[in-house]
Parts: structure tokens; C-alpha cells; sequence
């Protein structure tokens, strides 16, 4: 007896390429109808072997491994559905294909049920056989496609730009690799600064379409007005100002993909055109009569609600259900805090180097501070206060006090608090406390020298000079006047 495996396990271990033959079990009592099967079967290049009633069949299939079983539903001994129950007791990814008299469908309906993978009634033409034995291979390719993603992506920390170790982060990850290879509409959930951007630009680089352009249009930030010939493009004298034929987002996305970074602000007028190019990808430019056809793949990406903006009847319905195939949503960074430490590492590393340090840490209480926070403007929160703290702290350590007011607080953390502190000498105290202050100022000042050198009531040339000597980044394009 052969052991028992799960599927994802057995089709791992098995190999569906054209290179190895696959095995195929045929079960059929009559003659001339398993001779005329196998015949065709070794024809098309499969290895095959046959038995004549279920017992044997069953008993081969203990024996010798195979990857398909035809198998008639009505045979001497065990029965077409006990030939099946014995194959996915023994193995859960060797596919089976039933046949059955014209008239017996639901005895076939209860095979499907049982786990075969598609039926075939009786009398058939050999080629018939063929297409369904293809789709099952094809079927399987993409089963196995899957795991492999899955696999590729477990555990990664980073996954095309996109950090993350949380379970659910995990989750999106394969869910990218998956949805990637499709053609569909993705919709990406999140409020801002949870990643949509990268997550969208994940989706397109491991598309198909990945070396054809990625273009993005953020229907928020441009005015109505503008949006509809910036979609779709102009002939000139359209309208007023509009000088030369210009070429829309659309036309520039052929081939590749479109995505509409907050979709749900585009003003109804706009949604109603949209509809019209996803569903029959075409469109004419303003001031046009030419129909143009593109070949886009949309992602869209929105911080609302978008079926509450269809209740309110500020998104169309059939664009929402359009545009919503494939959905993603990003949880915000405080539901995921196990992901904090990894990002925070990440941008330590990123602007560091930028500022030309090395060695960067942060103090315990700056850490319980990034951990314990709650941060509205999520990971671009974090990045940005990690990028304050990087350019304003001195030494190794970034401490509690480097950190951004919004992070701070009111609080004051006595761990880190350099009056408290016993191990130093004053004079190290003083000039500690002095470089406390300094980045705070210009913390405050936005990093503005004229500014913080008159909050602190020295000249810009005394600045200088303590910038200096506290070793602060004098390049920081933050830290110039
Ligand atoms: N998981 C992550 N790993 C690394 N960097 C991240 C991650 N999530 C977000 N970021 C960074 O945070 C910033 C914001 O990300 P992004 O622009 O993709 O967010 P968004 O959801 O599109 O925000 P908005 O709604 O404001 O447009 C970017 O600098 C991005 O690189
Ligand atoms: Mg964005």
C-alpha cells in the first residue's frame, strides 16, 4: 500500500512536464473500448496501462504510480466509484476521469462529487478524450504554479519592496503572487500610508505585463476638469488651450497597466466613461471621432469605503462591481505591530546611509515607544519619524527624545533622560542637554537654521559652529537655510 500523502504534498513530488510521460490507468471492461483508449493515449505521447474490472485496477494502482485514472463507471467487481474512493484514499492528486453511459449523468454528477475531475460520456470521439486529459493537465500546472508561489513567498521578511512578517502580510503576499498572474481588475483597500502604492506596483512587476508601462493616475489630486482628457487623451483645438493631439493615460497604459490611485474620489460624470473603456475597451480622445482599442489591465487603490460611497450614490454600483474583482485590503501598521521592528530596521538602514552613519539602534524606550504608538498616517508615519530621528540623534543611539513630537508625546522617558543620568560627567551632561535642545528646535523649525537659531537666542554662526561640533548631518538638504 502505498502511504498516504496530502495533495499539496503530491504534487509537489510530481512532475507535469511534457518531458516525463504521464502515467495513465485505464479501467474498462470492454474490450475494443480499452484498446481504442490506450491507443490513442500512447498515440498522443502518454504512457499507459490497463485493467480489465475494478479489483484489478485497484489493485495496479497499490503497485505502480500513476498520475491520471480513466475508468468506466460500470465494471465487473468494484464499481467505477469504488475504483474512485480506493484511488483518493491512496493518493489525493492523481487526477480521474469517469466514463459513463449517455444516460447515466447523475451517477456521474456522484463521481464528481466523490473527487473526479471531469466525465466523459460513452460513445466519445478519442479527441474528446484529449481535450478533457488536457484541461486536467493544464488545471494541475496551475495547481502546482500555486504552491510553488506559495512556497517561494512563506516566510520571506521582504516580498518585492514590501516588508512585512506579520500573518497577514504573509497572506498578502501570496495572494499578490496569485493575483498577479491574472488578468483581472484588483481593487487595493488601506487607509494612507499602508502600502497601496507598492502593493499595486508589486501586482504589475510580476504580471505578464511587467515590461510594458505601468501608468498611474491619481483621480484626487488632478480636477475634474483636467481628469477626463488626461484618461482620454485630446485632438488638438478640443477645447481651449488644447494647442497639439495629446495621448491619454490610456493610450499610454496599452499593453500594460492603469492604475487609478484613489478611485473613489473620481467624480460620477468620469465613472459613467470609465465603465464604458473597462467593459469594451475602447474610448475616443476629446474633441475625436476615431474609436480607439487598448489592451489595459486596471488596479485600483482607495482609502474609503467603497460600498458605503455606493450607498451614499457618490461610486456607480456596476463600476464598483467592475473595478472590485480582485480585492485587497491593507490592515493598518497598529493591527500588524509585529511588523514594526522589521520596517523600522529597514528605514534605520535606508536613511542612515543616507546620512552618511553607521551603527544606528534605537535605545530600549525608543523602541517601546515605536512599538506602543498608534500611528494614523501608518508605515509613512513610521518612515518619516525613523528619517527624523536618524538626521537629528548623535551617537549610535537613537533615543526617546530623537523621536518626532506626534510620536513623543507629552511624554518624557527618565531612562532616557540624560539629567537623570549618573554614569556620565556634567560636562557630558551639558553637552548632551544642549544637543537635546538643538534637535528639537530644528525639529520644530522643520530643520530652518535662521529660524531655530532665534527660538534659541544665539546667532546663526554660534548654530554653525554647535552643529558642527555635535556632528550634525551638514548636508541634510532639511538642515539648509
Ligand atoms: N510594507 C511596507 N514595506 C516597506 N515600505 C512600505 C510598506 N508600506 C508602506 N511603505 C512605504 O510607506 C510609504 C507609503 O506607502 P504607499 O505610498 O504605498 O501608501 P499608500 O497606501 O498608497 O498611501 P496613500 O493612501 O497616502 O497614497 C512609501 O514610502 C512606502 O515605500
Ligand atoms: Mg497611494
Amino acid at each position: 500500500m502505498k502511504t498516504l500523502h496530502t495533495k499539496e504534498e503530491g504534487l509537489k513530488n510530481r512532475s507535469f512536464s511534457k518531458a516525463m510521460p504521464m502515467k495513465i490507468l485505464v479501467i474498462e471492461d470492454e474490450f475494443s473500448v480499452r484498446f481504442g483508449i490506450s491507443c490513442t493515449l500512447e498515440g498522443a505521447g502518454y504512457k499507459v496501462m490497463s485493467a480489465e474490472n475494478g479489483i484489478e485496477g485497484i489493485k495496479l494502482f497499490e503497485k505502480v504510480h500513476f498520475d491520471i485514472v480513466i475508468t468506466d463507471l460500470k465494471l465487473p467487481g468494484a464499481d467505477g466509484i469504488e475504483v474512485l474512493k480506493s484511488v483518493r484514499n491512496i493518493s489525493h492528486d492523481a487526477g480521474v476521469i469517469v466514463i459513463t453511459a449517455f444516460a447515466d449523468v447523475k451517477t456521474a454528477v456522484e463521481a464528481m462529487k466523490e473527487g473526479a475531475y471531469d466525465y466523459i460520456s460513452k460513445p466519445f470521439d478519442p479527441a474528446e478524450l484529449l481535450i478533457v486529459l488536457d484541461r486536467f493537465i493544464k488545471h494541475r500546472g496551475l495547481e502546482l504554479e500555486n504552491i510553488r508561489l506559495k512556497e517561494e513567498v512563506k516566510d520571506k521578511k521582504q516580498f518585492e519592496r514590501i516588508i512585512g512578517i506579520s500573518p497577514v502580510m504573509q497572506t498578502i503576499f501570496e495572494k499578490i503572487s496569485v493575483i498577479a498572474k491574472t488578468d483581472s481588475s484588483v481593487m487595493i483597500y488601506g487607509e494612507s500610508g499602508t502600502g497601496k502604492e507598492l502593493v499595486a506596483n508589486a501586482i504589475h512587476n510580476l504580471s505578464p505585463r511587467k515590461d510594458n508601462p505601468f501608468i498611474k493616475i491619481n483621480c484626487a489630486a488632478i480636477p475634474e476638469t483636467l481628469l477626463e482628457s488626461e484618461l482620454f487623451g485630446h485632438e488638438k483645438g478640443a477645447f481651449t488651450g488644447a494647442a497639439q493631439r495629446r495621448k491619454g493615460k490610456f493610450e499610454s497604459a496599452d499593453g500594460g497597466t492603469i492604475f487609478f490611485d484613489e478611485v473613489g474620489d473620481m467624480p460620477l460624470s468620469l465613472q459613467a466613461k470609465l465603465l464604458r473603456v473597462l467593459e469594451s475597451h475602447t474610448f475616443e480622445r476629446l474633441g475625436g471621432n476615431e474609436s480607439l482599442t487598448v489592451d489595459v489591465r486596471t488596479i485600483c487603490a482607495t482609502r474609503k469605503n467603497l460600498k458605503d460611497e455606493v450607498k451614499a450614490d457618490k461610486f456607480r454600483e456596476d463600476l464598483y462591481y467592475r473595478v472590485n474583482v480582485l480585492p485587497v485590503t491593507l490592515p493598518p501598521l497598529r493591527e500588524r505591530k509585529e511588523d514594526i521592528p522589521l520596517l523600522a530596521e529597514h528605514f534605520i538602514e535606508v536613511f542612515s546611509k543616507k546620512a552618511g552613519k553607521t551603527n544606528l539602534t534605537l535605545s530600549p524606550a525608543a523602541m517601546d515607544r515605536i512599538m506602543t504608538y498608534e500611528y494614523p498616517g501608518n508605515v509613512r508615519e513610521l518612515r518619516h519619524a525613523i528619517e527624523m530621528a536618524v538626521t537629528y540623534c548623535s551617537g549610535n543611539i537613537i533615543g526617546f527624545n530623537c523621536l518626532p513630537a506626534e510620536l513623543k508625546g507629552n511624554g518624557i522617558d527618565k531612562s532616557d533622560d540624560i539629567l537623570t543620568r549618573e554614569d556620565i560627567s556634567l560636562t557630558e551632561r551639558v553637552r548632551a542637554l544642549e544637543r537635546e535642545i538643538i534637535a528639537n528646535t530644528l525639529e520644530e523649525t522643520s530643520g530652518r537654521k535662521k529660524e531655530a537659531a532665534k527660538k534659541l537666542k544665539i546667532s546663526r554662526e554660534t548654530l554653525w559652529r554647535k552643529l558642527k561640533e555635535h556632528g550634525f548631518p551638514m548636508s541634510t538638504p532639511d538642515l539648509e537655510d
